[in-house]
């Protein structure tokens, strides 16, 4: 790693000479009222952003207007941004880091590359889903489901277990989206509960049952369409569907895991503040918002339908209630990406 050789400027003095020179600029142009991001008028914050596009698009501007600072989005993947991000070290220009998942987290804060999220932010999320080590905060949480076809099955044909999708008789009839970071996510669950050799044989068995689908969507429309009778995904797929027109799930229905089985796996979306971002008041001011009721809210009633962890942020009563959920006890820092990838790998399912 380089040692870093940029000028840290405050952030007050940064915007006050920022403005002066928006000012100047404007009295001989006239700008635009909302010219973001030119190269006149730098970011006052930079998020990297794997979390799904469509919902920071949909909130951040709540954020700004309240605010008063310009937030660009830099939007990736998972793995992709943590890894740009360990890549790029105290040279990044980021200075907040959102993920879908929690293993993507895991692989910057190993990287020593996250500074402690300010207790205002933390005293909004249960205990649950924080790592002891402070240094980021679940802000959303996805419940992992079976999606199942209706015509050729019913709720009493689904497993106890999603382990059991590795047995013969699933051959054939199970879909899943193993290049997404939510079914790494999940695979990374059950390698924490139940351990390299059971995880080894739990994925060669579905590499010989399942089909490899492209993404979530393409598991939903895939059960819905009677072409496969069960798929994994994350619940919000399906919610969101019968929210809009319900045309890719009206032949289908979720099957909800029990009893702490690996298959109730929550995951958790994660928010970090980079140590070396030049813009710590700012992220330390965005994540701290996107904690709060007032955020919370704002994407529990977003077309998101993810699971706020906020306590006083209500989702949509369609969706099944957080509290009825029964998922393992998983530590949220424990789960590890790289190793998934090689089990999966070997699988020959990546
Ligand atoms: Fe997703």
């Amino acid at each position: 790693m380089t040692p870093s050789v940029r000028r840290r400027v405050r952030p007050s003095t940064r915007h006050a000479a920022r403005r002066r020179l928006a000012l100047g600029a404007a009295a001989v142009v006239a700008l635009p009222a909302f010219s973001s991001c030119s190269l006149l008028d730098p970011p006052d914050l930079v998020v990297y952003n794997a979390q799904h596009e469509e919902l920071l698009d949909e909130i951040v501007p709540l954020f700004e207007e309240e605010s008063g600072l310009e937030v660009k989005l830099r939007p990736g993947k998972d793995l992709e941004l943590a890894n740009q991000i360990v890549e790029e070290g105290e040279d990044s220009p980021a200075d907040v880091f959102l993920t879908e998942n929690s293993p993507a987290m895991t692989i910057v804060d190993n990287a020593g590359l996250f500074t402690e999220v300010p207790d205002a932010a933390l005293d909004n999320i249960p205990a649950d889903y924080v790592p002891q080590s402070r240094t980021w905060t679940g802000f959303l949480a996805r419940s992992t489901v079976a999606m199942y076809n209706t015509e050729s099955m019913t709720a009493e044909d689904m497993p106890a277990s999603i382990l059991d999708f590795a047995d013969p008789e699933w051959k054939g009839r199970v879909g899943f989206s193993p290049t997404g970071a939510d079914f790494q996510a999940i695979v990374s669950a059950v390698l924490e509960l139940e351990g390299e050799q059971a995880t080894r044989e739990w994925l060669a068995g579905l590499a010989e049952n399942g089909e490899v689908l492209q993404n979530n969507l393409v598991v939903m429309q895939t059960v819905d369409s009677g072409e496969l009778d069960a798929g994994i995904a994350y619940h919000y797929y399906w919610y969101r569907d019968r929210e809009e027109n319900g045309s890719d799930s009206d032949s289908s229905a979720l099957h909800f895991f029990a009893d702490e089985d690996p298959g109730a796996f929550l995951s958790v979306s994660g928010a970090g503040i980079l140590a070396a971002g030049e813009h710590q008041d700012a992220a330390e001011e965005f994540v701290t918002w996107l904690t709060s009721t007032e955020a919370q809210q704002a994407m529990a009633d977003s077309y998101a339908l993810e699971y706020p962890l906020n306590p006083d942020a209500e989702l949509n009563p369609e969706v099944k209630a957080f509290d009825e959920l029964e998922p393992p006890s998983v530590d949220i820092a424990s789960l590890n990406g790289p190793q998934v990838t090689e089990l999966m790998t070997e699988a020959g399912l990546l």
